[in-house]
């Protein structure tokens, strides 16, 4: 058996220690592993390939980032071509994909990513790439596992970063707003934030009304407290209003979140009078070393995916079913974007203690 390994999307803490418990785990078995660099690009260069050996994978688990490189640009099914007068098209390089994998005496393929790269991983199976997904990203959105790995190292990350807020908020009286990413979905900023004792936690589950907001603020300033720290997700938005958008969508590019704490700042200091500062955490909470939760995880995740591969169980995608590490098909698992549950107990949890969702 010939293996690869490729890495799609925004990177997460953990990636390296899937490569290392795949590469490993196969190796072991017999076969040859070799990385795909950046994506599906590497497929597409002579240089693409690199050889994955015990020496290359020695190291890793405790790294951050990819040995492989990754990027968010590189859809086979929606491939960026550049014409004469500079205008982009996008063109379907998938058959490409699938022959040139065969070309190279490729067997199988661990594609590790997010829902998108797991969409593209899908797509490329229908097409007839034997391929295993491995779901990573730090935003927790995928439907068919109960946690990906990256998730809880960027809420560490994020926690610290708010935990260190309070000194400097209380010292200077102000109110800070705190941006996490997350995308679609609140989970970053739902668990940093309790984590982390935010007074309002902004998600885009529950979309916020500016009063409401307001209004718990001006209560912290009430009696002897006299600072907030509010934690908004990128893609939270008022009730009847639009997430703030960094980029906005272009050919072949996905939108890009960004700037809901410097226009909360705005709006929050111009209603209630308060001195108030905005920070968006933004890739720290990428980078760094994965913690012992999210490697843990990384490895079993690898090592199933290899598991799947001797099977000949294809088209699917490894998921944490607590305890067990299962195979999910690919199919099912990127129909669905995973959201918090308005009635799960954390959000539950965050109510009784008072912090306000700005509903
Ligand atoms: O999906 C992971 C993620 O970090 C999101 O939380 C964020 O919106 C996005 O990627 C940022 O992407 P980029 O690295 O392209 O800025």
């Amino acid at each position: 058996m010939r293996i690869a390994i490729n890495t799609g999307g925004g990177d997460a803490p953990g990636l390296n220690a899937v490569i290392r418990a795949a590469s490993l785990s196969a190796l072991n078995l017999g076969w040859e592993v070799v990385g795909i660099r950046r994506g599906y690009q590497g497929l597409f260069e002579e240089d693409g390939l690199v050889p994955l050996t015990r020496g290359s994978v020695r190291g890793i688990t405790h790294t951050g980032g990819t040995i492989l490189g990754t990027t968010n640009r590189g859809n086979p099914l929606q491939w960026p071509v550049e014409g004469p007068d500079g205008s982009i098209r996008l063109v379907d390089r998938s058959e490409e994909v699938v022959s040139e994998f065969k070309r190279r005496g490729l067997d199988a393929l661990i594609a590790i990513g997010g829902d998108g790269s797991l969409r593209i991983a899908s797509k490329l199976s229908e097409k007839g790439l034997p391929v295993v997904g491995v779901p990573k990203t730090i935003d927790n959105d995928l439907a068919a596992t109960q946690v990906t790995f990256g998730f809880h190292t960027a809420v560490e990350t994020a926690t610290d970063a708010i935990s260190k807020l309070h000194s400097t908020a209380e010292a200077h009286s102000r109110v800070m707003i705190v941006e996490v990413m997350g995308r679609g979905t609140g989970w970053i900023a739902l668990y940093a934030g309790l984590a982390g004792t935010a007074d309002v936690i902004l998600i885009p589950e529950i979309p916020y009304r500016l009063d409401s907001v307001c209004e718990r603020i001006d209560d912290r300033y009430e009696g002897d407290v006299g600072f907030a720290i509010v934690v908004a997700a990128e893609g939270a938005f008022p009730e009847g209003g639009d997430p703030v958008l960094a980029e906005k969508r272009a050919t072949g590019k996905t939108e890009r979140f960004g700037g809901i704490a410097d226009q909360l700042a705005n709006e929050i200091g111009e209603r209630t009078g308060r001195e108030t500062r905005s920070l968006a955490l933004r890739h720290l909470q990428r980078g760094g070393q994965p913690n012992a939760y999210d490697r843990l995880l990384a490895l079993q995740f690898g090592s199933a995916a290899i598991n799947l591969v001797q099977d000949g169980h294809f088209g699917c995608m490894v998921a944490l079913d607590p305890p067990n590490v299962l195979a999910v098909p690919l199919a099912e698992a990127v129909a669905e974007i995973r959201q918090v549950p308005l009635d799960g107990d954390v959000v539950r949890t965050a109510r009784s203690l008072g912090i306000s969702f700005g509903d």
